[in-house]
């Protein structure tokens, strides 16, 4: 089987060996506002806060060959035109390697005895994408060497500038002023803002003006400029801005040379926008650009960016025995959480960070995931999410992250948003104790005039459910529910039109079985809620309401062997077995048994073995069974896929962690562990078939009717990276923050028998060592802090920080 790469424990590296993986595998720099996105060839984009707004570099999806454009440095040594990570020229190197790091990406490329490493990183407290490159001469004799530096500039709105060219060859605009360059498109007249393309030494000569580099027809593999070794000192003027450096110099045999490329991103007030006419006010740049002229200044920067990474990933951390988990959970997981806290699922190589903002949804249920890392930024996404509700408790989709305002792009009325804010909200208060979320004042649609306390918001989005109920006494699923592909009540039979947008008529009929266990499952949470605020009578009223979701659930939605998936706007069953295809789904498997709903009845156990029965695969379990293989005007967009691709029939890994949980109510840790296992990429065997980078989840792995079966497609950004974390620090490894305390619960597998973890909790430190001999099942587990045992297995949380050893017994 072919290999692209290994992970690097020590290093909390992924080590990728040869350049031409099957799917540009990549890195995302930056953890604050500024962000890059990598491969390991060099390619990717950068841009501010919105990558849509705010897009600093362009990249070009559908492009051939893949991932053409990104930030490159071409050498010319002696003739022999190359680039260290392979792409752009595509020359053949001696060595190559590519280590994607926490925040962080080093490509090291050699050619003929010369070595070129570059290290790129967006430091903390920093909005530029550091780059230093080293170049070294290996080789017995003395080397001639000439460097370019190359990135293409967006001309920041990403959607305007691949689409409005009959005025942006018009906009284009730079200053040049010694080895830094300004792309000041737009900033004459609304803008603030301009980015600046730097590097800490003299140079030879420079290119802002993406014609007269190149060449005209040739492409980023065969820059004119390179190729003739001479810089054209081209001033963009109009047409498509750049930023090339040109460095000449000579290597001694065992010489080297660094060099530190700074792009950054930088803004003043609007009353300080120019120092003479149209002259932009470069302090900013100039402030930015002395950060980093020095190797030592490189290397703080560098120490400061791992002494982030350290602390935050010191929080919850486990030695299980197996280096797969271990390495998931403490690392790659965490990391990957990171990302989709702050991309949503905006930007990626899937996403072109155009069409979708922060997903009313996917945002609160990111949170999941990110919630113990850094709780502070938990709450003030909590807060902007819950500023884009409406009044009546439904919600914007999404939202722009720029403007942080709601937009209907994808449509709205998708009944299960509201609910994930309750999850949310309860998760963030069970990590910090922190009550004070609860009054905050927060707008409906960010309009100040309509605010009203966060439980307020929770109220709204609860009874929300309560009153959007079918027939059955279940809840209609409005647009759609967590499957955003099943439209019941869409009816779209327009070539081209967009499932998400198309007319909605609410049949009043259509009712989802997954929002039901949404629903019952955080009813306890939002009671508790309540009667924390002080809202006795309505936490009273709770069970009453979770109790008829549970009542009409057991009456009218179990199949016989498992649970419905839903009705559709004909009141026809959805996921049933008397239906031809898409007779079982896993979605309220899931679900419905983490809600305990028929646990007791037996239903639940049921439900999971038909799950293990139909749907489970090597590669996971698919969404539902068998594909639909016609199109169904009733059920939309889930069948107009191909069998066996994202929700019709792929193994969509989001929520394959739900039965991980459901599993863990049930007790069943071999059980849990196998199907963690199946989905985890760092089990991964087969890096070609699974196609998209091993240290990270993808959305969605080909199900067994596809063709492809076992190919991933949509990697990082994607609820799976949330839940997945969630399964295995709550729901396997059993480390549950809860509103009183830190609740521990686990649910190992046989193999598992000395498992040792630290979390960090409220302010104290929890050392964890947990003997398993109940052999993968439950057991009885005993919980003993300080030499104390605690009742349930909750360790109280404490007043004042401390350090406390926790012993686990399972038996
Ligand atoms: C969306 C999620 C949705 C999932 C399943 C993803 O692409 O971002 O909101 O729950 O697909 O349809």
């Amino acid at each position: 089987m072919e290999q692209y790469g290994y992970f690097d424990d020590a290093a909390r590296e992924y080590v990728i060996t040869r350049p031409d993986t099957p799917s540009p595998w990549i890195n995302y720099l930056g953890c604050e506002a500024f962000f890059t996105l990598m491969s390991n060839t060099g390619g990717g984009y950068s841009f501010y806060k919105d990558a849509r707004m705010l897009r600093i570099t362009r990249y070009r999806y559908n492009n051939v060959p893949t991932d053409a454009g990104g930030q490159y440095f071409y050498i010319n040594d002696g003739g022999s035109v190359w680039t260290p990570g392979w792409m752009p020229v595509r020359a053949k190197l001696d060595a190559y390697e590519c280590r994607h790091g926490l925040g962080y990406t080093r490509i090291m490329g050699e050619k003929d005895g010369l070595q070129a490493r570059q290290v790129s990183m967006v430091p903390f407290g920093s909005d530029a994408l550091v780059t230093r490159l080293t170049l070294e001469n290996k080789s017995a004799l003395a080397k001639d060497v000439s460097v370019f530096s190359f990135v293409e500039f967006c001309l920041w709105n990403a959607q305007d500038d691949s689409t409005n060219f009959q005025r942006n060859f018009s906009t284009g605009e730079v200053e040049i002023v010694g080895s830094a360059i300004y792309h000041k498109t737009e900033y004459r007249e609304r803008r603030n803002h301009y980015a600046v393309y730097a590097v800490n030494a003299p140079v030879q000569g420079f290119d802002t003006d993406r014609e007269s580099f190149l060449g005209a027809y040739r492409g980023f593999d065969s820059p004119a400029a390179v190729f003739e070794n001479l810089s054209r000192n081209s001033v963009a003027s109009g047409w498509s801005p750049v930023g090339s450096h040109n460095l000449k110099f000579t290597l001694a045999p065992g010489e080297s040379k660094s060099f530190i490329f700074v792009l950054g991103y930088c803004e003043n007030p609007q009353d300080q926008k120019f120092t003479a006419q149209d002259v932009i006010n470069k302090a900013p740049a100039e402030k930015l650009l002395a950060m980093f002229r020095t190797d030592a200044q490189f290397d703080r920067a560098f120490d400061d960016l791992a002494g982030y990474w350290d602390g935050l990933l010191s929080i919850y951390n486990v030695s299980s025995g197996d280096e797969k988990l271990d390495r998931m959970v403490n690392v790659w997981n965490q990391y990957q959480c990171m990302v989709t806290f702050n991309m949503s699922r905006s930007a990626s190589y899937f996403e072109s960070g155009i069409g979708r903002g922060m997903g009313f949804r996917d945002s609160s249920q990111d949170l999941l995931g990110f919630m113990h890392l850094i709780p502070s930024r938990a709450r003030e996404r909590l807060i902007d999410i819950a500023a884009t509700q409406f009044k009546d408790g439904s919600a914007y989709h999404q939202y722009q992250p720029l403007t942080k305002r709601g937009n209907f792009e994808v449509g709205s009325g998708f009944n299960d948003d509201p609910l994930w804010l309750i999850f949310g909200v309860a998760a963030y208060v069970k990590e910090t104790g922190d009550l004070s979320i609860l009054s905050e004042s927060v707008p409906f649609d960010n309009d100040e005039s309509v605010a009203e306390s966060m439980m307020e918001h929770l109220r709204r989005s609860y009874h929300y459910t309560i009153d959007h109920r079918g027939p059955h006494g279940l809840p209609l699923i409005g647009r759609a529910d967590w499957n955003d592909c099943l439209n019941l009540n869409c009816f779209s039979a327009t070539p081209g039109e967009s499932f998400q947008t198309t007319a909605n008529f609410e049949s009043g009929v259509a009712e989802s079985l997954f929002i039901s266990g949404m629903f019952v499952g955080v009813s306890d949470d939002y009671a508790r809620l309540c009667r924390e605020f002080g809202w006795q009578e309505e936490a009273d009223a709770v069970p009453g309401f979770k109790q008829d979701m549970e009542q009409a659930v057991l009456k009218h939605g179990w199949d016989g062997e498992w649970f419905l998936r839903a009705y559709d706007a004909y009141g026809h069953k959805v996921g049933s077995n008397e239906c031809d295809e898409g007779k079982i789904y896993i979605e309220p498997q899931g679900f419905l048994v983490m809600a305990g709903v028929g646990v007791k009845e037996g239903y639940a156990q049921k439900a999971l073995d038909s799950v293990r029965k139909h749907l489970l695969s090597e590669h996971g379990v698919a969404i539902h069974t068998p594909p639909y293989t016609r199109y169904h005007l009733e059920l939309g967009e889930i069948s107009s896929y191909p069998p066996g691709y994202k929700e019709n029939g792929g193994i969509f890994c989001h929520n394959n962690p739900w039965i991980v949980l459901a599993e863990a109510v049930l007790g069943h840790g071999d059980r849990a562990f196998d199907i963690y296992r199946r989905t985890c990429p760092s089990y991964i065997t087969d890096q070609k078939l699974h196609h998209t980078e091993p240290y990270v989840y993808s959305q969605m792995v080909a199900g067994p009717y596809a063709p492809r079966f076992g190919q991933a497609k949509n990697s990082w950004l994607t609820g799976t990276a949330a839940w997945t974390f969630f399964a295995a620090s709550q729901g396997i490894l059993g480390i549950e923050p809860d509103f009183d305390g830190l609740k521990i619960d686990p649910c190992l597998p046989a193999f598992m028998t000395d498992v040792a973890l630290t979390r960090k909790f409220r302010g104290s430190t929890y050392r964890i060592r947990m003997q398993n001999k109940a052999g993968g099942e439950k057991g009885r587990v005993k919980v003993v802090v300080d030499g104390c045992a605690v009742e349930g297995g909750l360790i109280p949380a404490d007043i004042a920080p401390a350090e406390h050893e926790v012993c686990v017994t399972i038996e």
